[in-house]
């Protein structure tokens, strides 16, 4: 058990016993001066048309890369008569993906009197569900199919079962949203009784909901055979036994939507997480190139692997690959937030690299972080100021946190493409009110820190009133009050300062969890990507000596030290419980 010896206590404390040996040395995105700024060079920009991207590296020359424009992949779940089939109408209509009903696909099957029609036929008239064998073959089928590959697809009334999910996550067959409709049962009951199909258009009506538009229609519609209250009673069971355990396998991807609103304002909701699902997609296709050629291969097949998150975080420097994927995570949080209108966002990622409490912190890194981001934001035409704290008192860098001392300069060094974006689109400021120009769109704040007896809080307030409702982004924030040498940090307005401090939203978070007193190895991480839950996962070695993150949970808020034992233990939600017994010290740090 877990939490049976003080060793196994979770700790937030900087790894000690990484493998340095592991991961060939790519980065030189270390402090080091003299390697980092040939290492930061090849950032390539990109001229877009719709489709093709003409990416010019400066160090490579011009480089012409096709975007991939992934499309989507949609499952859409819920009790019988949720709506699944009427939200796949509108769906379709709008996002052109191809459609695959498993329902529909067997109710063919049956009416064509096809040998898995007549053995489908019992199950379904009974309100069973078809044996997970014919319905997994008849999907995996249809989604091999060319137009399911080009054009995307939206699965409904499949997974149905833990085996028929993990039939697909054996297969690689991964969705990038997995849609809930969420509707009280009394509602489910009326919905299959009152429905009716249309069978020469497929079209689904309901006879109070919406009627048939002409006697003509009204005349030719049928009845499903399952339809009756008593079937659906029974699906409705069938339903709750294996909602849960499907709905784990996709904790991380799961929006929950309530159903029982009129079809037009449900879909609006669908409408909107999948646009900007395409919007994350086609950003991500043309993503600034931060690596090789080879580099790129390499790093789409592991992202596939990771399923959420990147393996062997404990050995550094990280690979490229996982530096790039953390970029691009924090990059997508970060667009979906400021899109949505937020304005006051903070971006917190303490991978061993980013974490300025570790010996392997690297400035280097947390450069080419805030590089992608504000050189995205330029590419959407947005002037983007990048700003680090100055001094705050006699001398050059007198009241400077040690981490930032020369990162202006860093900044000012380095490539920011060849196509004069540094000086029209990007701008280098550092933090108060006077930074704030009238053309500037939005800043990015490296690392504001309040330094012992310095608090950077008053320069920050000013500029962020000056900003109004310009977006103001801080990377890896230390707001929190120090101890002062003179005692004045903890006194003078402290409440006010951390009130303001708590004002800036979550866009992003990541963290290791690690075992107390061993600090190795990783015992889990905590995720969140703007508007999505908080993922909590554990780290598994694998007896290949692999090692991979499952996913134990999703939280609303970021989960208390309680939630996150009672998560490891397996143990239900208690949200009454009180920090406590060896895993209770975490609580300070959440
Ligand atoms: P399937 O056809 O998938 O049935 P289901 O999941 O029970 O869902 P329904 O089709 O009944 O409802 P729906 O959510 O699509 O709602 P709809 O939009 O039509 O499966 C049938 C059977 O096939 C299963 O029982 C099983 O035997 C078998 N099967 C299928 N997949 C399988 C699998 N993977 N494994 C094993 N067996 C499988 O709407 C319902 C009604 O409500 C309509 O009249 C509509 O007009 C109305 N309505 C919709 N939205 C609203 C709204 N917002 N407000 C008011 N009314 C609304």
């Amino acid at each position: 058990m877990l939490a049976s010896s003080s060793s196994t206590a979770i700790s937030l404390h900087p790894l000690a016993n990484y493998n340095a040996s592991a991961t060939p040395s790519l980065n030189p995105s270390s402090l080091s001066f003299s390697s980092s700024y040939s290492y930061l060079s090849p950032l390539s920009f990109r001229l877009h048309s719709s489709k093709t991207h003409l990416r010019i590296t400066p160090k490579k020359g011009l480089r012409v890369s096709c975007s991939t424009n992934e499309p989507l992949k949609v499952m859409i779940s819920g009790a019988p008569a949720s709506g699944k089939g009427t939200q796949c109408e509108l769906i379709v209509q709008k996002f052109g993906l191809v459609h695959i009903s498993t329902g529909d696909l067997l109710r063919a099957e049956v009416s064509s009197g096809t040998e898995i029609g007549n053995k489908a036929k019992e199950f379904m008239n009974s309100g069973r569900l078809v044996p997970d064998e014919i319905v997994t073959a008849m999907v995996t089928v249809r989604l091999s199919r060319q137009d399911a590959k080009e054009k995307g697809w939206l699965l409904d009334g499949y997974p149905r079962s833990f085996a028929q999910a993990q039939s697909l996550e054996e297969l690689n067959i991964r969705p990038d949203i997995y849609i809930v409709l969420d509707v009280p049962d009394e509602i489910l009951i009326d919905r299959c009784v009152g429905r009716r199909l249309d069978p020469v258009t497929g079209k689904i009506y309901h006879l109070k909901n919406f009627p048939p538009e002409s006697e003509e229609i009204k005349a030719r519609l049928v009845t499903r055979a399952d339809d009756t209250e008593e079937k659906v009673k029974s699906r409705l069971e069938i339903y709750k036994q294996n909602a849960a355990a499907i709905s784990s396998t996709y904790s991380s991807i799961t929006n929950k939507i309530d159903g029982n609103r009129p079809k037009e304002i449900i879909f609006k909701d669908i409408d909107s997480l999948l646009s900007q699902l395409l919007k994350d997609k086609t950003a991500k296709s043309v993503k600034p190139v931060l690596q090789t050629e080879n580099c790129l291969d390499q790093a789409s097949s592991n992202e596939e692997k990771w399923r959420g998150i990147p393996t062997r975080l404990n050995n550094i420097p990280h690979s490229r690959e996982i530096r790039n994927y953390f970029y691009d995570d924090v990059l997508q949080a970060t667009q979906r937030a400021v899109n949505d209108g937020r304005t006051r966002l903070k971006v917190e990622i303490n991978i061993p690299e980013l974490n300025p409490e570790m010996d392997v912190y690297r400035i280097g890194t947390l450069m080419e972080l805030v590089r992608v981001i504000a050189l995205s934001f330029a590419d959407d035409g947005k002037r983007v100021k990048v700003c680090v704290q100055g001094s705050m008192g006699e001398g050059a860098l007198a009241g400077m946190p040690l981490q930032l001392a020369g990162t202006r300069k860093i900044l000012e060094f380095m490539d920011w493409g060849n196509y004069g974006a540094m000086g029209t689109f990007i701008k280098i400021g550092s933090i108060g009110a006077k930074e704030v120009d009238e053309e500037d769109d939005m800043f990015i704040l490296v690392a504001p820190q309040n330094a012992v007896g310095n608090c950077i809080i008053d320069d920050l307030r000013a500029m962020t009133d000056a900003a109004g409702k310009r977006p103001v982004i801080l990377i890896n924030p230390r707001l929190k009050d120090l101890p002062g040498s003179s005692g004045i940090m903890q006194t003078m307005g402290r409440d006010k300062r951390l009130e303001y401090a708590a004002s800036f939203e979550s866009c992003y978070f990541f963290r290791l969890l690690y075992y107390a007193g061993t600090q190795y190895p990783i015992m889990g991480a905590i995720r969140m990507t703007y508007p999505y839950d908080y993922e909590l996962y554990k780290r598994v070695d694998e007896p290949s000596g692999k090692e991979k993150y499952v996913s134990l949970s999703t939280f609303k808020e970021r989960p208390t030290i309680d939630e996150i034992n009672d998560a490891f233990l397996g143990k239900p939600r208690n949200k009454d419980k009180k920090a406590s017994g060896i895993w209770g010290f975490l609580s300070g740090v959440f």
